[in-house]
């Protein structure tokens, strides 16, 4: 089964991916072998890594120079949504953007996500940038007040669950939540979040077959090839489910109860 990756750490030295360049062919070797023919190499950009665009493209053209036609590799950004990320995000946005389209992967914080949030999203989406929410499953806040997930996807935003989190990697109610989501129709990406070759591979078809087995192949279809190749490719997303609005708890019962 072809899939494509939009969120991994492949790249060497920069974050807390792999720190040379022989793991990231190794990691590049593990994705091709397991059906992966794109990956988006997204370096973290937060407190704690810098991002240097110039230094990202240099590697990644050192890296795909390997690999020919056999793995097309291009760049995005595991974005940190912090004030001075904002700024350089307002002055381009390109270098953040999965393969410089109009995709970004947004990661939050688990401290806080201040009410502000919504009006930073929104602010993003006026600018032409699709913000993708990054792995909500591995986020307390987010699996307390998934209502914020919905009204983020009704508000247009899209959300990535990680691959490992569906076959129970990242612990039993990440996964829960992860699955409830799809079915739900919040979710829009399945990507690995791959770090190394050890605990964090740049696999994807376990998680595949999950997804094949719960939901159907047009569902797997959906979330590892056909989204993740839109947004490679800087397209609409064919498969977005409409998701419910929420009805306030009193119409609710009202609603139940007539
Ligand atoms: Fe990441």
């Amino acid at each position: 089964m072809q899939m494509v990756d939009v969120h991994c750490h492949i790249l060497p030295g920069l974050d807390d991916g792999p720190d040379t360049m022989d793991e990231s062919m190794l990691m590049a070797e593990s994705a091709i072998a397991d059906g992966i023919s794109h990956l988006v190499a997204t370096p973290h950009s937060n407190s704690t890594y810098l991002f240097d665009y110039a230094q990202v493209r240099r590697i990644r053209d050192e890296l795909q120079a390997k690999f020919r036609d056999g793995l097309k590799i291009a760049t995005g950004c595991d974005f940190h949504l912090n004030p001075e990320n904002l700024g350089s995000l307002r002055a381009d946005s390109s270098p953040y953007c999965i393969n410089q389209k109009n995709y970004l992967l947004v990661e939050f914080n688990e401290i806080s996500i201040p009410p502000s949030m919504d009006k930073t999203l929104h602010e993003i989406q006026l600018a032409g940038v699709r913000p993708v929410i990054t792995h909500p499953e591995r986020n307390h806040i987010l699996r307390a007040h998934a209502e914020r997930l919905r009204k983020w996807v009704r508000q247009g935003c899209f959300v990535q669950v990680t691959g490992g989190a569906l076959t129970g990697g990242f612990g039993q109610t990440s996964q829960k939540d992860a699955l409830r989501w799809i079915e739900e129709g919040l979710v829009h990406f399945v990507a690995s979040d791959a770090h190394n070759t050890r605990t964090r591979p740049l696999r994807l078809q376990p998680a595949y077959d999950v997804v094949l087995d719960r939901f159907g192949e047009e569902k797997a279809r959906a979330l590892f090839l056909e989204n993740p190749l839109a947004a490679f490719e800087g397209r609409e997303l064919p498969h977005v489910p409409e998701v419910e609005q929420e009805l306030p708890s009193a119409r609710r019962k009202r609603f139940f109860f007539f």
